[in-house]
């Protein structure tokens, strides 16, 4: 069964109010809810004075009403009974102001006394739900560093010191580590070391790039302070947390997932945004590659947002279209934000599964209309999503691309973003992995500006190509190690016997520049160049104009039994990238369409085609072999679908 529901607020409603909730779920088709993300304060009025009664209540009604629960643990946002008795949980910005409380994620991922009531509450909750029927899973806090990406207060201060002599031993090593002997920034105790608040200039930059672990380690600590308490009490009830969308870094999620039993992400693609499922759909395909396992879409919006300067609520079929996307993706669980829109508070006018206006209106139609359509395909459940392709993807490399004082400020998100998308308009899955994955199930590989590069990453991808893989690599890539100092003897070093050359000079681009390639043809590069010597490479295209006019622009290298690409600037990637796939062997899941995705999710018995007509005009889809469509008729086999703009179809075959 694909899951579905969304996060339940019951402490806004009546109890008549609630009675009805559980008519329009078994109505909308409701499987399971996210109940009690903010009821902190309503289960806990005052310090050590439970009032659980109500909840109880709530959950008794879903348990009765076979709707499952994602229990929150409530501990999103503090009451503000904690934070008056203690200001200094509080969170503080990196120029020393001190935020305050009165709207949600207010506290310092490292404050102990954050911790000790987070943990004496997901104690209390544990234990009266233990064992209770509604509850299936738990749902650890709420989009960690949403909000809060980074403290930079006294107590962050001084878990920072403890965090950095776990790492780095002795002070000296340290010292070596953030090369302080520039700027005479070399410190003598721990004592002195400081999180990079706003400082006159560029904060030295490897201590800029720790502090990005460390807050990432430092909410981590927080989930993992309930989890602990959640496999002791609760043994065998699976743990999730939801990530924020990519539009955020704040969370290397390599290093929290192997602690979660499942994998769940919010996602709020823009309806004005033509193009946002292409984001989207990179977000999915790297939440499934995390754990190579279904994940859970834990909140989406019914239709508008309330937080973008204009919103757009979700035209007629778009909520559907994008729902099946990431079950197409591999999620398992479609929820939204909200069950049931509050007529006050700051999310008003976001949209909700049960509007303002109640049942009789398009959202609720729509959202009810999937439920009963999900309920038709138990069997897409477990079914898992394979691909040819790997992108690299790792967060320590991204908080360094986006350090200051750079050559350029390269955009690490629009970067992979550009990679991916003339893949995914192909119809070639990708997966998006770590630098440390055991690549050779992979015929191709492909590493958008991976600027921090460790030298294990170099080994990984140098056994991948010697063993016969296809290897892409881009620009301005295996530039810095893991404590951002440059590798020396020639860009990039720990690569150059792969690719065949080295890079002499970064020479990023204002404006776009021409390439002439190899066989005859013509074509343009942007954002960035470079002064290529090549040292066994093939040249595929070179600069036409400009300084470097004649160097090599785009290379081809062979190595052992594989091939390594090398892009010195970014050309219109579809071509390229279309003859790396073909020389890789790489094949689109189909030719269809423009604009209709397509993704086969496999079970042990039966493969699922997927199509998803992105574009805002009927196509139709001619198929490879006779299939039924599930969501229309699945005893009739077709050869071919027609799918309305926004249509979707589940081909069984
Ligand atoms: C986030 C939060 C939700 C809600 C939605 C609104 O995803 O987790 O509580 O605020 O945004 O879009």
């Amino acid at each position: 069964m694909i899951r579905y529901g969304a996060d339940y607020n019951p402490e806004h409603w009546s109890e008549e109010v609630r009675r009805e909730d559980l008519k329009l779920m078994a109505e909308a088709g409701v499987t399971m809810v996210t109940a009690g993300i903010y009821s902190w304060a309503a289960v806990e009025p005052r310090p050590g004075e439970w009032d659980f009664g109500w909840f109880d209540d709530v959950m008794d009604g879903l348990a009765g009403a076979g709707v499952q629960v994602c229990l929150a643990t409530m501990t999103a946002s503090p009451p503000p009974w904690l934070s008056h008795a203690h200001p200094e949980i509080l969170p503080v910005r990196a120029d020393g102001v001190r935020l305050s409380p009165g709207a949600r994620q207010q506290f310092c991922p490292s404050s102990p006394v954050y911790r000790a009531h987070a943990e004496r509450l997901v104690s209390e909750l544990a234990s009266r739900y233990a064992g209770h029927p509604a509850l299936a899973m738990w749902h650890v806090g709420n989009e960690y560093g949403c909000h809060i990406r980074a403290c930079y207060c006294d107590v962050s201060a001084e878990d920072f010191r403890r965090w950095l002599r776990e790492r780095y031993g002795t002070i000296g090593e340290l010292n070596s580590a953030w090369t302080t002997t520039f700027w005479s920034q070399r410190y003598s105790t721990w004592d002195e070391i400081l999180p990079p608040r706003v400082a006159p200039t560029f904060p030295n930059p490897a201590q800029q790039l720790d502090y990005h672990r460390f807050s990432s380690d430092a909410a981590l600590e927080c989930f993992l302070t309930e989890q602990r308490v959640l496999r002791r009490v609760t043994p065998g009830v699976p743990i999730t947390t939801n990530f924020v969308g990519l539009v955020q870094k704040a969370l290397d999620w390599h290093t929290w997932t192997p602690h979660e039993d499942f994998v769940s992400l919010d996602s709020y693609p823009d309806p004005y945004d033509p193009r946002a499922h292409v984001e989207a759909a990179f977000a999915y395909d790297l939440v499934r590659s995390t754990k190579d396992q279904p994940w859970l879409l834990l909140e989406q919006a019914p239709s508008a947002v309330n937080w973008r300067p204009r919103n757009s609520p979700k035209p007629p079929g778009a909520m559907r279209l994008g729902s099946w996307q990431a079950i197409a993706q591999g999620a398992d669980a479609v929820l939204f934000f909200q069950w049931r829109q509050t007529s006050g508070g700051a999310e008003k006018f976001h949209s909700a599964m049960v509007p303002h206006g109640g049942r009789d209106t398009r959202t609720f139609r729509e959202t009810a209309g999937l439920g009963q359509e999900l309920a038709r395909v138990p069997e897409l459940a477990g079914t898992r999503v394979r691909a040819d392709v790997a992108i690299l993807h790792d967060w320590p490399s991204w908080w360094g691309l986006e350090l200051d004082s750079h050559p350029a400020q390269l955009e690490y998100l629009e970067t992979h973003l550009a990679h991916y998308a003339p893949l995914f308009d192909a119809n070639i899955t990708c997966d998006v992995v770590h630098p440390s994955r055991d690549l050779s199930r992979y015929k191709l590989v492909v590493v958008p500006n991976l600027y921090l590069l460790e030298q294990e990453t170099a080994d990984n991808l140098r056994a991948y190509v010697a063993g016969g893989g296809h290897l892409v690599v881009s620009y301005f890539t295996g530039i810095v190690d893991g404590r951002d100092r440059a590798y020396l003897g020639g860009h990039p070093a720990p690569l150059r016997d792969i690719l065949g050359l080295r890079v002499d000079e970064f020479w990023p681009l204002e404006d776009a520049v021409d390439l002439r390639f190899a066989d005859g043809t013509t074509g343009s590069g942007t954002n960035w160049s470079e002064w290529i010597e090549t040292e066994g490479a093939e040249v595929i295209a070179s600069f036409e104009g400009g300084e470097l006019a004649g160097r090599p622009a785009i290379t081809r290298h062979v190595f052992g039994d594989g091939v390594a690409w090398y892009l010195g600037t970014r050309p219109d990637l579809g071509p390229v990238l279309g003859r790396v796939c073909s020389e890789a062997g790489v094949s689109p899941v189909l030719d269809g369409p423009p604009g209709v995705q397509a993704v086969v999710r496999h079970g042990e018995e039966s493969a699922y085609l997927i199509l998803l007509n992105h574009g805002t005009e009927p196509v139709t889809v001619d198929l490879p072999h006779a299939a039924p469509d599930l969501l229309t008729d699945p005893s009739r086999p077709v050869r071919e679908v027609r799918l309305a703009p926004r249509g979707v179809a589940v081909l069984k075959g």
